[in-house]
């Protein structure tokens, strides 16, 4: 025995639980059962080519030294190019934009510029866990919104209204968002923006999804609504959009007197990002989209796979997703009839039936009762991993 004894904060930390869920997963396969893996939130795709070569190329020609701490000027004007064409909003490169070790880098450095000790956060519970794990290291109290499935998951301004007090420093909104899979309505991001100008707490959007939506809706961003970063903080990447999971790369657009801090933060945690990667995230801004366009429809195709086979299941409930690619699915009729928390069944359906999913609880406390299903997998592992959650579900109804 070493001794060693965490402190109690790092204790409390939440970290992501879909990585121990994948293990298992493996661990039953190498047991020689085959399993439809639909837990992991990343890109089946490859990082589009042309992305590739930028990135070997500055590898080739010796960018391997440490880079400026908020990213190389190139790529942080390629971000507010980016800005510019998407939002239509102006925001200046040396001012607003900084490069991140990934979305989650940036969400992290936020919080932390953010909120003092006691200060509230307010964050979608079930959600990307990233947000409470944040407000805890920064010594601040996360404050979970719970999403229901009877309001079809929406944060609405009205609910929010009555969790605000003196103490909240940042409100999170995630659109497109995971684990729900929906979008946000421009009615509903607006009455966000009126109470934080009413109130004074900032927002933290979250978009790393923001290009894959369906049925031709539109992300709407508060940066669309206020048109400024006033008391906005965009967290942003290339991960899900170009399928750059694994080159950690992001962005975060802050207000300007916030950014010598953020600054600060990055600095302390790691310097600066990787320099050749930096290449590539140019490659990817500067060059054609319309590998995110089609990443985006076969996502959308995916959707409706989802729908088709969730709908042939009795007994579950959840809502068509609208972006991101991952549904949210109510099993907790089944989990009553079992007697099993969703962290268990998700274990039972891995080893019984071969599907391995997301068990709410990993995405928060108010989780509970749900499963998430990703659908960034094959067709056939969409079409064999429902089927094969509505057999257990079957199973356990009429047992
Ligand atoms: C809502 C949300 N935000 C941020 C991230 C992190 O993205 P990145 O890989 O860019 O750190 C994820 C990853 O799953 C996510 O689901």
């Amino acid at each position: 025995m070493s001794g060693y004894s965490p402190p109690e904060w790092v204790k409390d930390l939440g970290a992501e639980a879909a990585f121990a869920v994948l293990a298992k997963a493996k661990e039953v396969e190498r047991r020689g059962k085959k399993v439809y893996h639909l837990e992991i939130g990343e890109p089946d795709f490859d990082t589009p080519s042309h992305i590739k070569e930028a990135a070997t190329e500055a590898l080739r020609r010796g960018e391997t030294h440490y880079t400026p701490t908020l990213g190389i000027p190139e790529l942080r004007q390629a971000v507010a190019e980016s800005v510019k064409r998407d939002y239509g909003v102006d925001v200046s490169w040396e001012d607003n934009v900084a490069i991140t070790i990934g979305c989650k880098q940036g969400i992290l450095a936020a919080i932390l510029a953010l909120v003092e000790k006691g200060e509230e956060v307010i964050y979608p519970n079930p959600g990307y866990p990233e947000y409470e794990s944040a407000a805890w290291f920064a010594g601040g109290k996360p404050v979970p919104y719970n999403l229901s499935i009877e309001e079809s998951f929406r944060m609405t301004p009205e609910k929010l209204a009555e969790m605000i007090t003196p103490k909240t420093k940042v409100v999170v909104v995630n659109t497109p968002g995971n684990p729900t899979g929906v979008i946000m309505s421009e009615e509903d991001i607006k009455g966000i923006v009126d109470l934080s100008e009413d109130h004074g707490f900032y927002i933290l959007s979250d978009e790393v999804y923001r290009p894959i939506v369906f049925d031709g809706l539109k992300h709407v961003s508060p940066l669309h609504i206020k048109r400024s970063l006033d008391r906005l903080v965009v967290a942003d990447g290339f991960s899900k959009r170009y399928a750059m999971t694994g080159w950690r790369l992001g962005w975060l657009l802050t207000p300007k007197e916030m950014m010598p801090y953020i600054f600060k933060l990055l600095n302390v945690m790691t310097s600066c990002p990787p320099a050749f990667n930096q290449y590539g995230g140019i490659a990817a801004l500067k060059g054609p989209q319309n590998p995110v366009y089609e990443m985006a429809r076969e996502y959308e195709r995916r959707r409706d796979i989802v729908v088709e086979e969730l709908s042939k299941i009795d007994g579950i409930n959840f809502v068509r997703p609208t972006g991101a690619f991952y549904a949210l699915v109510d099993v907790s009729k089944v989990l009553d009839r079992l007697g099993l928390r969703s962290e268990e069944f998700v274990i039972k359906l891995i080893e019984e039936y071969g599907v391995a999913l997301l068990h709410g609880t990993a995405l928060g406390s108010n989780g509970e009762g749900y499963i998430r299903i990703s659908f960034a997998a094959s067709e056939e592992s969409i079409r064999q991993g429902i089927r094969r959650l509505g057999k257990a579900v079957e199973d356990a109804l009429k047992s």
